[in-house]
């Protein structure tokens, strides 16, 4: 890494979940330059076969390294960190960051049982399963594997309302049942205020962005940081689809990405 020019952090996601990592790395690293990719032909990930998740990652990933000096790699989705991670580290010599549903941390606060939500993918793969055997140490856990609120997520930042009786139809077998939820998928945090509601306030809500955007933090060197001044800013997005819908393209202009190129890749 160059101390002297300020670092770029690349974001990958399959949609906008990891828009919820950007936004913590980015509060603690507002002077960093942002590479966003993602990746609107393959989504939703939750759903799609490992081998293909893992040859799409890499595809787009080799593209964007290939145009652009990038310091480090993170990987903003948990479907995909759950497979994809020793591939990617095989070429890239940055280091790579992936996703870990916070399931040591709400084994820590919880009571009664913890409540995992995340993608049909996550909830089956083995690592998930490890995760649990290894850090949810006396109470149980209930697996909840969803697309709709995926799907909901992507929605709501096309300037789509979410529906509450839905959510609370997705999320029922969890009510009640639990004091601790983990949203084990970059996309729900962005509808985290939604999901309080339906759960109510005597469940604590925890997920990975804040602990990511300090692993982060702790790969960026520290002389870098008390000097960091970057008034020229850069963010761009790079997604696999030749169009979004206009109002995601506001989302990301909002979020202070200048533009969404598109990377070609195979059609799934
Ligand atoms: N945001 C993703 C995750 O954290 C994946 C969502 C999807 O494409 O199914 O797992």
């Amino acid at each position: 890494m160059n101390h002297n020019i300020p670092p770029t952090i690349l974001i990958f996601d399959s949609g906008v979940g990891g828009l919820s990592v950007f936004y913590e790395i980015q509060k603690v690293l507002p002077h960093a330059n942002y590479i966003y990719v993602f990746d609107d032909m393959g989504y939703p990930y939750g759903e799609l076969a490992p081998d293909i998740l893992i040859e799409r990652v890499n595809e787009m990933l080799r593209y964007v390294v290939d145009l652009h000096r990038v310091d480090i790699v993170v990987i903003g989705c948990n479907t995909a960190s759950t497979i994809v991670l020793p591939s990617l580290r095989e070429f890239l010599s940055v280091p790579v960051v992936g996703v870990v549903p916070a399931i040591k941390p709400a084994s820590l606060i919880s009571n009664t049982a913890v409540g995992l939500i995340a993608t049909p993918a996550t909830v089956k793969r083995e690592y998930t399963h490890n995760l649990i055997r290894d850090y949810l140490l006396d109470v149980p856990i209930k697996l909840l594997g969803t697309t709709e609120l995926v799907d909901m997520a992507e929605n709501k930042l096309k300037g789509k309302p979410v529906c509450l009786v839905s959510l609370q139809r997705v999320l029922q077998p969890l009510i009640g049942k639990i004091d601790v939820a983990v949203l084990g998928c970059t996309h729900f945090p962005l509808l985290r205020n939604e999901i309080k509601h339906v759960f109510g306030n005597e469940i604590r809500i925890i997920d990975s962005g804040e602990a990511i955007a300090r692993r982060v933090q702790s790969l960026i060197n520290n002389s870098y940081i008390a000097r960091a001044k970057n008034n020229n800013r850069k963010c761009i997005a790079y997604n696999s689809a030749p169009t979004i819908e206009g109002a995601l393209n506001i989302t990301f202009k909002k979020m202070g990405f200048e533009a969404i190129e598109r990377i070609p890749t195979q059609d799934v």
